[in-house]
């Protein structure tokens, strides 16, 4: 597999053939491909919102500039950071080490006080802005997994999150969204395909020292 022919492959696209659907195997490689994806401290401080629903997604398209991929696409997957980041995700993460691991919570101690004075210390809103710096690495991942699964993706952030909020109950989840994949097969009628990559030259974009 030549990785570059792939990601030369993935555009952001614009129109998606409503009539195909990824499969269940298909969505799931992309999720759990998702869910590897490095954050910092391991925390993983977002949650990830899987949309599908056709109704939904009609009131979604009117809060996201009424751009056709949040109805056209197979499914939306949505990045929020948790708004009530405190010390219990930080337990809770604690104890899946300690579990998957096979380590005593005690030993993880310093660990633990290092990553409660981290959020602590924080602003809410540099913390928000931090949660959602690593949502975005994941984000990434997701695009290149799908990517060299032949799946086509389009990062969105033309939307009125307060609005995605509201229509999808994330406040009394205690969410905030962030940024959406959306997620399916290309229309062989979207033009975007066809064209060339407007990127910089290796040498405007890199400073050798
Ligand atoms: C964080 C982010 C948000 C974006 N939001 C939108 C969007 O709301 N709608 C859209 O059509 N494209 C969106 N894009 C796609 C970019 O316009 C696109 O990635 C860029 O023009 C480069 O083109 P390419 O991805 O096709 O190579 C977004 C991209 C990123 C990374």
């Amino acid at each position: 597999m030549d990785i570059l022919e792939k990601l030369n492959w993935r555009y952001a696209t614009k129109e998606f053939d409503a009539s195909k659907k990824l499969s269940e195997t298909q969505l799931n490689l992309l999720l759990e491909a998702t869910n590897l994806a490095p954050s910092s401290f391991g925390l993983q401080p977002f949650s990830i919102v899987v949309v599908e629903d056709n109704k939904l997604r009609e009131k979604l398209k009117a809060a996201a500039w009424n751009q056709p991929q949040i109805t056209d696409a197979s499914q939306l997957i949505l990045f929020a950071i948790n708004t009530d980041l405190s010390e219990k995700h930080v337990d809770d993460f604690i104890a899946r080490i300690s579990t998957t691991r096979n380590i005593p919570v005690e030993s993880l101690a310093e660990y633990e006080n290092m990553m409660k004075g981290s959020i602590k210390q924080l602003p809410k809103e540099e913390l928000q802005t931090w949660q959602a710096k690593q949502a975005y690495i994941a984000l990434g991942q997701l695009m290149v997994t799908a990517a060299v699964e032949g799946i086509d993706t389009c990062p969105m952030e033309g939307f009125d999150k307060k609005e995605f909020d509201k229509i999808l109950g994330l406040e009394d989840k205690k969410l905030s969204s962030v940024v959406i994949a959306a997620v399916g097969i290309r229309s062989a009628t979207d033009k975007y395909q066809a064209l060339p990559k407007v990127r910089k030259a290796l040498d405007e974009l890199i400073i050798k020292l």
